[in-house]
């Protein structure tokens, strides 16, 4: 089937505001660390645990907002009725998406920038370094896919890679709830458990989406055999 051409399913109406919601909801303890972080840059005392910010803010200034901005406003690209323009107008979807491309790279490459130039803290060790590498580029490689696909009109590859993008950046909730049922059921996190946890924390979210876009993919082919059946 070409993807391109393939029909769109469309979710029950109920549950439409359930994904934005649940998303954000799943951001929201990185984007509260972000905040105070800013809080604390913005005239807070300077401490050996929080020395790198103050050494070096720029990165940590644009991360902060553009992880944000790409969180809240990432959460609404999958709500469908916003894809549809209205009296010649463009659509919501896309003004959000010329808002979300640049900022999605923003937040990647200053996450890298920081990844790379920061001193590592006592719980950071060469394994998240890595790992940060490995995703941080992942992201910016399928944003830059999804804006190629869209320039194309291929909207089905726009989507599944501009799904794979966002489940990188709400990984950062994700490690919330795999770190907590750890913490409780093992106990602290060392420098190995803590990179680990946060690894599958991407690979997780990662696999959420490979799903969601697997069970859409196969669903529009359903639907589809069900069109051209001879009645
Ligand atoms: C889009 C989702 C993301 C969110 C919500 C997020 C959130 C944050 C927050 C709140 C901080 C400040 C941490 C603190 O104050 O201690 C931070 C720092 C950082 N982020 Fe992100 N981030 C995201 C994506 C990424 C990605 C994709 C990378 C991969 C390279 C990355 C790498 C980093 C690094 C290296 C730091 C500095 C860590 C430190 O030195 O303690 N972030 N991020």
């Amino acid at each position: 089937m070409n993807p391109a051409t393939a029909p769109r399913i469309r979710p029950n109406p109920r549950f439409r505001w359930l994904v934005p919601a649940a998303l954000i909801f799943l951001s929201l303890v990185p984007i509260i660390a972000g905040a105070v972080r800013l809080g604390e840059l913005s005239g807070g005392e300077i401490r050996p645990d929080n020395a790198r910010f103050f050494d070096s803010p720029v990165p940590v200034l644009i991360h902060i907002p553009t992880v944000t901005l790409y969180l809240v406003l990432g959460a609404f690209q999958f709500v469908s009725p916003l894809r549809r323009g209205k009296r010649g107008r463009p659509s919501w979807h896309k003004v959000a998406g010329r808002i979300l491309a640049p900022t999605g790279l923003l937040a990647a490459l200053s996450g890298l920038w920081m990844a790379v130039f920061y001193d590592l803290p006592p719980l950071d060790g060469p394994l998240l370094l890595i790992l940060r590498l490995v995703f941080g580029s992942a992201m910016v490689a399928f944003i830059v896919l999804g804006f190629i696909a869209v320039r194309r009109h291929n909207y089905v590859r726009h989507s599944e890679w501009m799904s794979r993008a966002y489940a990188i950046g709400i990984a950062q909730g994700t490690i919330v709830v795999v770190t907590i049922p750890w913490i409780v059921l093992v106990g602290p996190v060392t420098e190995l458990t803590r990179a680990l946890l946060i690894g599958a924390s991407w690979v997780l979210s990662l696999a959420v989406a490979e799903y969601f876009i697997y069970r859409r993919a196969h669903g529009a082919e359903q639907k589809l055999r069900r069109s051209v059946q001879p009645v």
